[in-house]
């Protein structure tokens, strides 16, 4: 698999924390500014209007087959590394780009819905990330943090996250033998334990050696 250089990746079960985690980095990397590479903080489903479809499926406000939604997350993905200002070009100009989900989770989750050779073909020619953190929490503890959401997604139940936990876990040697550097945070510690154990993963990038 072709890596691209810079790109990180925070994947984990609904409620591990991984937005929280990436707001904190990102105020880090705000507070220390001239001292640190550019940083750039994103997110899929992206904000765009493949994206703002995607929300609204998850929401069951658009009714889509689950096939329909791994395609969208595949085109959403297209655009949000290709596009003009993408994360290709970003990476390539020498910014640390860190992305709240990406391939992973279409192999994880649309694996659960739609079976594994669909996401599989959509996926297999985008880029793998330089580093993947995995938040590794209970499925039980992670629903529990989930519960003061009013809005609750397709995905947010406990057989589905038990399912996707076990697969992400299935999951990561393989991304590992690919060539993708691969750290298992436990995402069960208060968040500025787990906000630290981050920092002192990502700050062994080459990217902070140059
Ligand atoms: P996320 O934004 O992390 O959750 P939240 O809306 O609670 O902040 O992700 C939204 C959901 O999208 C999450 O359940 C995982 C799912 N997802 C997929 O199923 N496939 C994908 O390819 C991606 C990127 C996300």
């Amino acid at each position: 698999m072709e890596i691209l250089k810079n790109f990180v990746v925070f994947e984990g079960c609904d409620g591990s924390g991984t937005t929280t985690q990436l707001n904190t980095i990102e105020n880090f990397f705000l507070d220390n500014k001239p001292s640190l590479p550019s940083f750039f903080k994103t997110f899929e489903p992206t904000k765009g209007s493949i994206g703002k479809l995607i929300r609204l499926g998850l929401r069951n406000e658009e009714i889509l087959t689950p096939q329909t939604i791994a395609m969208l997350f595949a085109a959403d993905r297209n655009e949000h590394l290709y596009a003009k200002d993408g994360l290709v070009e970003r990476c390539q100009r020498g910014e640390l780009v860190v992305c709240d989900r990406y391939v992973p989770s279409s192999l994880v989750y649309q694996g659960i819905t739609c079976g594994d050779e669909l996401p599989e073909r959509l996926n297999k020619d985008f880029p793998g990330p330089e580093l993947l953190l995995f938040f590794d929490i209970e499925s039980e503890e992670a629903l529990r943090r989930l519960s003061s959401r009013d809005r609750k997604e397709i995905y947010e139940y406990l057989d589905f996250q038990v399912e996707v936990r076990r697969r992400y876990k299935a999951l990561l040697p393989k991304l590992q033998e690919s060539g993708v550097r691969v750290e298992i945070i436990d995402a069960s510690l208060p968040p500025d334990e787990v906000a630290k154990k981050v920092w002192a993963v990502l700050r062994e990038m080459p990217i902070f050696k140059g």
